[in-house]
């Protein structure tokens, strides 16, 4: 019996103060992306299992919540929103205005081993825009999610981004010869898990792709300076040291070239000192081709706060149209940890404008007036079931109300309530058809103060 009293593991129970702070999220989320002008969209929470074992990498495959449904079809609880946006946007790729910019505010579901920043049911903050293949895409999302942190109050102080670059790792591995792409998405998995593995680990995963002749000691010792570099100038230096033939040094330059204009753009949009050139992010999603990022709590090695990146190929795989595509999600597991941890926790409270008190004989009336007050957006409670008036009065004091309103019969003969006004104790008797202005103009007036 005992068992049907806990969630299941990973998965959460948001009683009211706790969903209060996620609407909070949830709230700031859908401001943010106003003010940027991205459209909400949704999707299902259950989908066909292939969406996701087709598109998604290996750690998410590993990670699902799949099982049969009555029908026989294969169906897996979301682990993330990208593939399903992918099939609405190329449902009707041809018809919509481009550059498409959208979001959403998703549960997903990932079976991963519950842990500090890792639960298997969470929330993300998903925004995406497809159709624009430029890098000023990826600037307007850092953009975005930096504002997304800011708007809880997180600052330079708290947080940073760590960008990164799928192109450069490629080019580096063609530089080193490593030319199949079969192999060079392997070593960027390997390279993926670097500050999760034991050396020792590291060496076995990345000699399953290199040639027998290779020396997987190089290799590391050569990513580990390309994963070190922090600025545009290492990174040259890093392929310099590879003598890359012509084409591919034109590649590079080329890449480079981007790097600086994304850089300056962040530069002019005042984020560029939130963002920190760092090839130590690879991303494990497999269907991201260009720039990927990542946000970290700041000089902190925890569980990504955010992370995306641009992924121009999934649209045409998935649906045929081909489209560029760039997006990140944030989650809300990691962020509360540090909102908390920074005293920035959302003060939650349940404001009640109106508590009516009767006495049995004025029960009818003051029920009118309770429907009256709550059809004129004021929140109205009162006692449910019996109770004589000085059990109301005792229950009202507990909500802590602005006002308290009591209906006496000698007074109602006369059409009047008593109007309490809770924090200065003033008492005024109201006529009826005035209670329910009297309470909306005072209610807007302390909102206004
Ligand atoms: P992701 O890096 O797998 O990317 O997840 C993004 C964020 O979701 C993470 O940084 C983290 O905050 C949160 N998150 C992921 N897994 C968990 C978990 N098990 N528990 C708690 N939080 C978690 C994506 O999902 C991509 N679809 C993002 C994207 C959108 N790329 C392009 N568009």
């Amino acid at each position: 019996m005992a068992v049907v009293m806990e969630t299941l593991p990973g998965f959460r129970d948001f009683y009211p103060t706790e969903c209060a702070v996620r609407n909070v999220l949830f709230t700031a989320w859908r401001e943010v992306a106003h003010r940027f002008h991205f459209l909400e969209f949704d999707s299902p929470i259950l989908e066909p299992l292939e969406l996701f074992t087709e598109k998604s990498g290996e750690e998410i495959r590993e990670q699902l919540f799949a099982f049969e449904d009555r029908g026989g079809r294969k169906v897996a609880l979301r682990p993330e929103t990208t593939p399903s946006l992918v099939r609405l946007i190329g449902t009707r790729a041809a018809s919509l205005k481009k550059p498409i910019k959208w979001f959403n505010i998703t549960e997903n579901f990932r079976y991963e081993r519950p842990q500090k920043g890792r639960l298997r049911s969470f929330y993300q903050f998903n925004v995406d825009i497809v159709g624009e293949g430029s890098f000023s895409a990826e600037a307007e999302l850092i953009a975005l999610a930096i504002e997304s942190f800011s708007i809880l109050g997180l600052g330079r102080q708290h947080f940073y981004i760590r960008l990164s670059d799928r192109q450069i790792w490629i080019l580096w591995l063609q530089a080193l010869g490593i030319e199949e792409s079969r192999l060079q998405v392997g070593l960027l998995n390997v390279l993926d898990k670097w500050e999760r593995r034991e050396r020792e680990d590291l060496e076995k995963d990345a000699l399953r792709y290199l040639s027998p002749t290779a020396s997987v000691q190089e290799f590391l010792i050569r990513a580990e300076q390309l994963r070190q570099s922090n600025t545009l100038q290492e990174i040259r230096g890093c392929f310099d040291a590879l003598n890359p033939n012509n084409t591919l040094k034109a590649a590079v330059d080329q890449r480079l070239l981007t790097w600086g204009q994304l850089l300056e753009e962040l530069d002019a949009l005042q984020y560029g000192s939130f963002v920190r050139v760092d090839l130590g992010i690879v991303r494990g999603l497999a269907y991201y081709t260009g720039f990927v990022f990542e946000v970290f709590e700041a000089d902190l090695n925890g569980r990504a706060l955010a992370g995306g990146g641009r992924y121009d190929l999934l649209f045409e795989k998935l649906t045929g149209h081909a489209l560029p595509a760039v997006g990140f999600a944030m989650g809300d597991v990691t962020l509360l940890d540090v909102l908390q941890k920074y005293h920035l926790l959302p003060k939650i409270t349940f404001p009640l404008d109106c508590f009516v008190i009767f006495e049995n004989s004025t029960r009818r009336q003051a029920l009118q007036d309770v429907g009256n007050l709550r059809q004129n957006d004021l929140s109205v409670t009162y006692i449910l079931g019996e109770g004589t008036v000085s059990k109301q009065f005792k229950k009202a004091l507990e909500y802590n109300p602005n006002f308290i309103l009591f209906y006496r019969s000698d007074e109602l003969r006369n059409n009047q309530v008593q109007v309490k006004h809770v924090s200065t104790h003033s008492v005024t008797l109201i006529e009826r058809e005035k209670l329910v202005n009297f309470v909306c103009n005072y209610t807007a007036g302390s909102k206004r103060e």
